[in-house]
């Protein structure tokens, strides 16, 4: 096993979606409003209007250059115009796939905030248990995260080039985690 990198398959990403809307609906939050950062984000969202049939607005956010070198702060690479009039007063959900340093989530949410939704929730499959470089404004109640890791690479099914080696690969990680008696999905 790859100590330091976490394979998920795309089974795994669904059965942590339908976990994590199991939880939100039993939190009492009822979204008005699905907001999705992409590209990450884009297929949890998806997956997740199967549970709760929400529209979804799709923001791009990078924090990675095309050179994969980080730049100074995330850019908006696509917003919604009509972003600002769909929120005003909604219950939003935001999804991302990981909450890794947290900067990309804090800034998406400071500009969302401005168009005064009355209240977001953050959601993600994964969160890394590590010291975040940025916290989430006070405004944030409602954190939903599928699993809590450590500060390792996680391999996501979309950016795989061979899925079936990739799925294999998630199969070995799960089989040797089964053997320290952790499972991960029931
Ligand atoms: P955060 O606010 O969600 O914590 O994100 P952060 O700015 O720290 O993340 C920078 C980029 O690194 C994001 O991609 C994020 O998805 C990606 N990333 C962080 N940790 C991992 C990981 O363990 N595995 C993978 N595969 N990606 C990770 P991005 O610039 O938003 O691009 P995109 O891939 O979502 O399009
Ligand atoms: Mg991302």
């Amino acid at each position: 096993m790859d100590d330091n990198k976490f394979y998920v398959s795309y089974n795994s990403v669904h059965k942590l979606v339908k976990k994590l809307s199991k939880e939100l609906i039993e939190s009492g939050y009822d979204p008005d409003v699905i907001v999705a950062i992409g590209s990450g984000g884009y297929i949890p969202a998806r997956i997740i209007k199967t549970f709760i049939n929400r529209p979804i607005y799709a923001v791009g956010i990078s924090y990675y250059g095309i050179d994969k070198k980080h730049k100074d702060h995330p850019t908006k690479i696509q917003w919604i115009d009509e972003v600002q009039s769909q929120l005003v007063g909604k219950k939003v959900l935001l999804i991302d796939e990981v909450d890794d340093t947290r900067a990309t989530l804090a800034y998406c949410i400071g500009e969302l905030l401005k168009y005064k939704p009355e209240e977001i929730a953050v959601l993600v499959l994964h969160n890394k248990n590590k010291e975040k470089d940025v916290e989430f404004p006070v405004e944030i109640k409602r954190y939903f995260a599928g699993l809590n890791l450590d500060d390792v690479w996680i391999k996501y099914p979309w950016d795989a080039d061979d899925i079936d080696s990739h799925t294999e690969k998630e199969n070995l990680m799960l089989d040797h985690l089964k053997k320290e008696g952790k499972e991960l999905y029931q």
